[in-house]
């Protein structure tokens, strides 16, 4: 269901891995010596408060412990982490709080610790029922094993998601489609299907130029993400944003807080925020925060002054308008033009509304939204562009 009204989340991130995969370019580190969790905690619970100090009397709608690896965390912590977000704002009855795990059977046997701890949700990072593709992804689980970890969390929590990464080198649609509907017998109310994407600076950027991993040209690539949104719709689950597949009612509302352009806490090491300071429509200003990502430096950081924040920009009616664009139109419901106008102080040129509906890339709802179409997905950005221009 299509619901404007205001949310606000809460961004945890954790930012350790047991390993790094050579596709990743998250904030995430690897590190020898055990991390001092209570430390991590007290800092989390003061940047909480330092936000909360901001923006006060909010009622926190979903909480979203991203990583890295959450799933090493000890619930004990997490159980800390959402006492302190309690402590300093009201968190709405039923909020949606996800965790995102790592699907190891080590990480399975903490779901239930996460339960008692007030976690209602997981996001299981499966990547491939394959294990070639799995060992070639570099990850440390086998299909076997994240199977297991999907079924834990069945049992665990009312609610689950996993995510699979598609697109990789030498995948054929054929063996995408048989993957995918295995996937799909696995899946509750939510899947995210995520085009591989050599980011820069990786070990996967330095193998793709040195022609060592081929990943699929354009063509073949947009023939993996025809039979991705294909298969999943005709198994009930179509995609409710570029990349993410839900049940009706079964969608991350986390996600949906950024998506939606609504406001958000961004707390721990690299983690971003859009903090509203006074209404929007009547003067008051968006801030977009963004902390310390080392975490060593982000806890010495936080300890000495209270918070993490190396940036805390107040953005202009035409950045917030044209983030408003970027983030809405990837979802399928698309934008609220009345909306929009609303927080930009601008309208979209109808000259080129014409000319993208023309091209069949865009299209207007009935009740007037403004959305992208299927084939316009894939050229997305460019839609975008043209529109803010
Ligand atoms: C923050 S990560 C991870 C959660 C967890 N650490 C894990 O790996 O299972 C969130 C998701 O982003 C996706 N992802 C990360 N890097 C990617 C890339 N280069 N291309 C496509 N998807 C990627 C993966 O599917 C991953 O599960
Ligand atoms: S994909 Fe997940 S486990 Fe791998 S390095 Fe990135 S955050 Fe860590």
């Amino acid at each position: 269901m299509i619901n404007d009204e205001p949310a606000f989340g809460v961004y945890i991130h954790w930012p350790f891995c047991l390993s790094k995969c050579p596709y990743c370019d998250f904030n995430s580190h690897v590190r020898r010596e055990p991390i001092d969790e209570a430390r991590f905690a007290r800092a989390f619970a003061t940047e909480i408060a330092a936000t909360a100090a901001r923006v006060p009397g909010r009622t926190v709608s979903s909480i979203f412990f991203g990583g890295g690896t959450p799933s090493l965390m000890q619930p004990e912590t997490i159980a800390a982490v959402l006492d302190a977000i309690a402590r300093r704002w009201s968190v709405a009855a039923g909020a949606e709080i996800t965790l995102e795990a790592n699907p190891t059977s080590v990480e399975a046997t903490r779901f239930r610790g996460y339960r008692a701890a007030g976690v209602n949700r997981v996001s299981l990072g499966v990547q491939a029922l394959d294990d070639r593709a799995l060992a070639e992804l570099g990850r440390m689980h086998s299909a076997r094993e994240a199977l297991d970890a999907v079924g834990v969390a069945r049992a665990v929590f009312g609610r689950y998601s996993f995510d699979l990464i598609y697109a990789r080198p030498g995948q054929t649609p054929e063996q995408w489609a048989g993957e995918l509907a295995r996937a799909l017998d696995e899946a509750g109310e939510h899947l995210s299907l995520y085009q591989l994407t050599v980011e820069p600076d990786t070990p996967f950027a330095a193998l793709h130029k040195a022609g060592k991993l081929k990943t699929p040209d354009d063509d073949a690539a947009r023939a993996l993400y025809d039979t991705t949104q294909e298969i999943s719709a005709a198994r009930g689950l179509p995609a409710y944003e570029i990349s993410n597949h839900a049940r009706p009612g079964g969608e991350c509302r986390h996600n949906l807080v950024y998506w939606r352009g609504h406001e958000y806490a961004g707390i721990g090491p690299g983690a971003h925020g859009r903090l509203n300071i006074g209404r929007l429509d009547s003067g008051g200003e968006r801030h977009a925060t963004a902390t310390e990502k080392r975490p060593e430096t982000w806890l010495m950081r936080v300890e000495a002054r209270g918070d993490g924040l190396i940036s805390d920009d107040v953005l202009t009616r035409e950045e917030i308008g044209d983030e408003f664009l970027l983030m809405g139109l990837r979802l399928a419901e698309g934008i609220d033009l009345a909306r929009y106008a609303g927080v930009s102080g601008r309208t979209l040129d109808p000259e080129r509304i014409a000319a993208l509906r023309e091209h069949g890339l865009i299209e207007t709802t009935a009740d007037g939204r403004l959305r992208v179409t299927l084939p316009g997905f894939p050229v997305l950005d460019a839609v975008v562009a043209d529109l803010a221009a």
